[in-house]
């Protein structure tokens, strides 16, 4: 809950935050972080889950409006995309791995942070 409150804060805060010098167009903190997710999300994972996240068959999952994602909060989603899940992994269905960090080991974990960003504006 107390995590929920402090998105909720944050949330607001990004809304209402920012001079963008009158110009209005200015993108806010939470747009350029899902713009930068989607930029790498297209270079690292839409091989497996495609370009448009609807997944692929026998390889990565459709990601829109994901039970499993939403299921994680940030932090944990974020462990996931570290590492991944094996193709022996419990929770495997095809028997196909998604590689740690989605085989791309460059990405940084603020990187990642913005994928997770990317994939929650798919959950509508
Ligand atoms: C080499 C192919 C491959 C790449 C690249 C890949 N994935 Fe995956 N992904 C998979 C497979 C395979 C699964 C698991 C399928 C299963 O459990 O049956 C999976 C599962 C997932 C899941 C869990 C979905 C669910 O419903 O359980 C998420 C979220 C996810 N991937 C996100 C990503 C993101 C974000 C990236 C890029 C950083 C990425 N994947 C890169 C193949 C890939």
């Amino acid at each position: 809950m107390k995590r929920l409150i402090l998105g909720l804060i944050a949330l607001f805060a990004a809304g209402c935050g920012g001079d963008d010098g009158g110009s209005g167009k200015a993108a806010s903190p939470a747009a350029e972080r899902i713009a930068t997710g989607k930029k790498l999300y297209q270079s690292t994972c839409a091989v497996c889950h495609g370009l448009d996240a609807r997944g692929l068959a026998m390889l990565g999952k459709d990601l829109h409006a994901n039970e499993f994602v939403r299921g994680l909060s940030d932090d944990e989603l974020l462990a996931f995309l570290i590492e991944g899940r094996s193709a022996a992994h419990p929770l495997n269905e095809r028997g196909v791995s998604m590689p740690p960090r989605g085989g791309n080991p460059s990405l940084r974990d603020d990187e990642l942070r913005s994928i997770g960003d990317y994939l929650r504006s798919l959950d509508k």
